[in-house]
């Protein structure tokens, strides 16, 4: 049975222990090694993780299976002080992903942001990544595309994608 939890700042580990196991399987035939190091540094390091719960008003969403996480997803609500609810992560063990999971996810989260009065769904996806075929299968559209510079000459090369959050899933 697949179970959706709301994380606190006690999760971190947990968080970057998955982060650990699915970023390189998921990342290794699109980012350069020396780049997927850099962004796990830069996006799930104790501080990183800290500042995104604590400061940017980030929430995580954990996935169980009998008792084992095996995936989350954060999501921060009012995006840019708009009627906007930005997905920043969505990340599922390799063994669990394609049986429903994902799309468990977004219906957690989509019932959030309806709830808090948001309109819309965003969220940027690598253009590389497959995972782009799984937003277009839940209702997102690409709306835009953009190479966002993260330091150490890296670039994250991106399609910006969006979905009404009254669609029905
Ligand atoms: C992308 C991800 C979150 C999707 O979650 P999932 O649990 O695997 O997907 P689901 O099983 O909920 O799939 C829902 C639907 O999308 C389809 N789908 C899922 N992944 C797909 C893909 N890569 N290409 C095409 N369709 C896909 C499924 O077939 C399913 O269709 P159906 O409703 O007709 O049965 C998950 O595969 C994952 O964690 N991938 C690796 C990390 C990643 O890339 N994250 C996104 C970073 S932006």
């Amino acid at each position: 049975m697949i179970k959706i939890i709301k994380a606190t700042l006690q999760d971190v580990p947990v968080i970057q222990s998955l982060a650990a196991t699915i970023w390189p399987v998921t990342f290794k035939d699109i980012l350069s090694q020396e780049q997927i190091s850099y962004m796990m540094d830069f996006m799930y390091s104790d501080s990183a993780l800290e500042q995104q719960i604590g400061v940017h008003h980030h929430q995580f969403l954990l996935a169980q299976q009998n008792n084992n996480y095996i995936g989350y997803l954060s999501f921060e609500l009012d995006y840019k002080s708009d009627t906007k609810t930005k997905i920043h992560k969505i990340y599922l063990l390799p063994e669990v992903q394609g049986q429903g999971v994902g799309k468990r996810l977004f219906e957690e989260v989509t019932a959030l942001a309806l709830q808090h009065g948001n309109q819309t769904l965003s969220l940027n996806v690598n253009r590389d990544n497959s995972a782009v075929d799984f937003y277009k299968r839940i209702g997102f559209n690409i709306v835009g595309e953009e190479n966002i510079a993260i330091g150490n000459g890296f670039l994250m090369e991106d399609y910006i994608m969006e979905r009404p959050i009254g669609l029905p899933m």
